[in-house]
């Protein structure tokens, strides 16, 4: 009750803005579009952007803190600042390293285990890709601000990318959630909005608010979900380099479902235009009990189905893996289905105990949450008896 009242308080603060704000918003937006028109001839400093004017070679090495000044100068035309950006992101963003563990293949009976370490990218996390895939469009589109809802590693990607944008960002964080990242998020620049609700209301209210105050809206699912496939994509076809084919596994944690379904969305892509010759089994694991992925794949469902909000209680260590609706769950659900994959839960307990593992056997500091789809592969192997093939398991670094 008490809940409800304060949540009915910060929603009408959220939402008291009143009209003139939001219109006010608007016209500045347009105002700053006419500043910069498309058509307007690009400023002489653009010409920087690859290296010193008229040198190609220079523009070869990319330079992200030269980069990251013009992508974040306000003054200069928005093209010369989205394609600066462009620059920081290749620079920066993706190519990790994918890593033969020898000693978990020795203690899991499996021949050979890859980890994709995502925790190479700049704030530790997978998300850096869809934050900084996020920002590129909202730059083209000319916002200044944007919003999201997270539960910690969005947060901290999207203040990142925002932060080498010159952009605003304004991130939506349920109240209750434990989070260390905020602190870096803050550091970063973002302004946080606290509510007092689960993820999803934090979703709903930031949705809200990008509509009210014409900010971009960076939450996943909806009208974003295809251009956040296509940047989790990269994680596909950056295995399939490394490997020269395509695994018989690839096991990832499942939240929204997101960074799964654009994993296999690669793979598909890579599978139809005739560079490999199979596609991998998914293989999704999340907090137990907690996803409606894993939820509607153990219970045989057509689609996903919501989960009791009452059901879903954080920890400090399932936060990044709990929800009761999944932004991009059915995509998630299709693609481990068509893929002949597999679903599992993974506790608190066993999440931290694989953490320790990865530390002790492999010398790698992971988050514990993203162990998930290691232990739903190793239930499945232990279900099944796999014949031993290769298996990637995507990981991330522990912030
Ligand atoms: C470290 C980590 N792994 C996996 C996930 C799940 O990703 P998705 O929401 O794309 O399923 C999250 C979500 O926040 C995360 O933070």
């Amino acid at each position: 009750m008490l809940q409800s009242h304060r949540s009915d308080k910060l929603q009408s603060a959220c939402f008291l803005i009143s009209k003139q704000t939001a219109q006010a918003s608007r016209e500045m937006r347009q105002s700053n579009r006419s500043k910069n028109p498309a058509s307007a001839p690009r400023k002489k400093a653009e010409s920087f952007i690859t290296g010193e004017p008229g040198s190609h070679a220079a523009g070869i090495q990319p330079d992200p803190g030269k980069k990251k000044s013009f992508a974040d100068n306000k003054s200069l035309h928005v093209e010369t600042r989205s394609d600066a950006f462009k620059d920081v992101t290749d620079a920066e963003i993706g190519n990790t390293a994918l890593i033969r563990c020898r000693n978990l293949e020795r203690v899991a009976g499996f021949r050979r285990f890859y980890l994709k370490f995502e925790g190479q990218n700049p704030t530790g996390t997978q998300k850096d890709r869809i934050a900084f895939a996020q920002v590129q469009d909202a730059l083209r589109k000319n916002f200044e601000t944007v919003t999201l809802a997270t539960c910690g590693n969005y947060g901290a990607a999207m203040a990142f990318a925002c932060s080498m944008a010159g952009l605003r960002c304004i991130i939506h964080i349920p109240e209750t959630y434990h989070t260390a990242r905020t602190r870096e998020m803050t550091d970063l620049g973002a302004e946080l909005v606290r509510v007092y609700g689960d993820y999803e209301k934090s979703v709903e209210i930031s949705r809200a608010f990008a509509a009210e105050r014409d900010c971009y809206d960076a939450n996943p699912g909806d009208m974003n979900t295809a251009l956040q496939l296509r940047a989790y994509q990269e994680i596909a076809f950056e295995i399939h380099d490394a490997l020269q084919n395509a695994p018989g596994y690839v096991a990832v944690p499942v939240s929204n479902g997101t960074t799964l379904a654009g994993i296999y969305q690669g793979f598909l892509s890579l599978y139809r235009k005739g560079k490999t010759s199979r596609i991998p089994k998914m293989v999704a694991g999340s907090s137990y009990g907690k996803n409606p992925v894993i939820s509607a794949f153990q219970k045989k469902l057509a689609r996903c189905a919501d989960l009791g909000p009452d059901q879903i209680r954080e920890t400090p260590v399932n936060e990044p893996l709990i929800n009761w609706h999944s932004l991009d769950g059915n995509q998630a659900l299709d693609s481990i289905r068509r893929s002949c994959g597999w679903g599992g839960y993974a506790s608190d307990q066993s999440m931290l105990r694989f953490a320790r593992l990865m530390r002790d056997k492999e010398g790698l500091n992971v988050l514990p949450a993203s162990t998930a789809g290691l232990i739903a592969f190793l239930d499945l192997h232990t279900k099944r008896r796999l014949p031993s093939g290769c298996c990637v398991i995507v990981i991330t670094g522990r912030k």
